[in-house]
């Protein structure tokens, strides 16, 4: 067993590396190079990367890859997906092309307020905590001016503070439940700041408060944080034609399909395990644009399914209907994305990104996003109930399986014209391979 280590963090980065060779690899020349073969030969660049997180090592690379063809409220875009899922690009390029020929996506943002919360323990009167906290409110907001200052001159900052009384969830337990608007920034740090400063003021405005204050001085705040849960930060956005102008190369029967693919999004709708798999479809789209642009992924996926629960089980982000002769296959989802701050301003590829994307405000890119979604979300089910999944994620996932072989050029190059029209299967790519080269 490895002894532990301490002070890790202080040593430099050769240092460290020749730590975990020596604790973890015999061939430490080989782990070596593969360590600094994923270094940035520009020295710079590598520092910026090095300096994001703590005891950074090397680079871990995703694939960028781009989907043209997106239409979203009649602009033209190319949508950046950082993702290494083999289907997921090829997919959101389909699904753009064939909504770019039926009038595209249209979307809205229905609100974007953010929340945040100081978490405490109050063990006196309800009534007594109700009337210090209208005595303390204007002073939890202007005892944050500094940090609001700049936030209120673009036209964001605290828009309220509520105390909720939480002791039928648990016992003594109430909140001081903000929301706020923080215009192209995520938010999390203006957010914590705000909130920490309200849990100071909170505490030390008792000493300073005429009222029954004895068991006010008990008071005990447990934790000041942001929510990612954000249900007033919403985005819409949809699809929409006639029936019969679904017809293409794959549908040759519109009716059919639209009543099958209405009834996988109403399966998604009342049925756990299939709501999972297929929310998790749509965040493939979602979260790769998220992480191209810098954002938090980790925070959409918490706040997204949180949303998907809210109706008391856990159900289907999409919906679809057939009225008459209209198809219609929209989304709604709280996406809490900033454009300024966290790394967008920080990391080149996601500076890159949101220029592709014509440097979006957080509102557009909320839109873009959640068109990601809906797109990945219809080539799923268009695939799942019309061919199935599996031809076209096995076709993209074959270069994976000849590259696990080391294929070289030539022997991609044939077999990938082979499996044009024959069933890409993990065996069946051995077998041929095996015939090549044995040829
Ligand atoms: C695979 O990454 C995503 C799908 O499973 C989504 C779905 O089933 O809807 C294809």
């Amino acid at each position: 067993m490895e002894s532990p280590i301490s002070g890790f963090s202080k040593l430099t980065k050769t240092e460290k590396i020749n730590w975990i060779l020596d604790q973890y690899f015999t061939d430490q020349k080989e782990a070596k190079e593969l360590i600094t073969n994923y270094w940035n030969t520009d020295k710079k660049l590598q520092k910026l990367h090095d300096e994001f997180i703590e005891n950074t090592i090397t680079n871990f690379y995703l694939p960028l890859g781009v989907a043209p063809n997106f239409l979203i409220n009649d602009r033209m875009y190319t949508i950046p997906m950082a993702i290494e899922e083999s289907s997921v690009v090829a997919a959101a390029s389909k699904s753009a092309k064939f909504w770019l020929e039926r009038g595209g996506f249209k979307t809205t943002v229905v609100s974007t307020e953010k929340i945040g919360q100081v978490h405490f323990v109050f063990q006196g009167e309800t009534q007594e905590l109700k009337d210090y906290f209208n005595w303390v409110k204007p002073r939890l907001i202007s005892d944050s001016a500094s940090i609001t200052k700049n936030m209120e001159a673009r036209g964001g900052g605290i828009l309220d503070i509520e105390l909720r009384d939480k002791t039928v969830e648990l016992e003594n337990y109430y909140q001081l439940h903000a929301t706020f608007e923080t215009l192209d920034a995520m938010g999390a740090n203006f957010i914590n700041s705000c909130l920490e400063q309200f849990a100071t003021t909170f505490k030390d405005e008792v000493a300073n408060y005429n009222g029954e204050k004895s068991s006010l001085e008990g008071m005990d705040v447990v934790m000041s944080i942001l929510s990612n849960y954000v249900p007033n930060c919403i985005v819409k956005a949809e699809v929409s034609c006639p029936v019969n102008e679904l017809q293409s190369k794959d549908i040759k029967d519109p009716q059919l399909f639209a009543k099958n693919f209405k009834r996988a999004v109403d399966i998604a709708k009342s049925e756990t395990f299939r709501a999972v798999t297929h929310n998790k479809g749509i965040m493939n789209g979602i979260d790769a644009v998220v992480i191209a642009t810098g954002n938090d992924f980790r925070a959409i996926e918490a706040g997204v399914h949180a949303y998907a629960s809210k109706d008391g089980s856990y159900s289907s982000l999409t919906h679809c209907s057939i009225d008459g002769n209209t198809f219609k296959f929209w989304i709604e989802i709280p996406l809490a994305l900033g454009t300024v701050g966290g790394l967008t301003k920080l990391h080149p590829l996601v500076k890159f990104c949101m220029h592709m994307l014509k440097d979006p405000s957080a509102k557009d890119l909320m839109q873009i996003v959640a068109v990601a979604g809906l797109a990945q979300n219809f080539a799923a089910l268009k695939s799942l109930t019309t061919t199935g999944i599996q031809q076209g994620h096995m076709k993209m996932h074959l270069l994976n399986i000849l590259n696990q072989f080391e294929a070289t050029e030539d022997e991609k190059r044939t077999l990938v014209d082979y499996f044009k029209s024959n069933v890409v299967s993990h065996s069946e790519v051995v077998t041929q391979l095996n015939i090549l080269r044995n040829a």
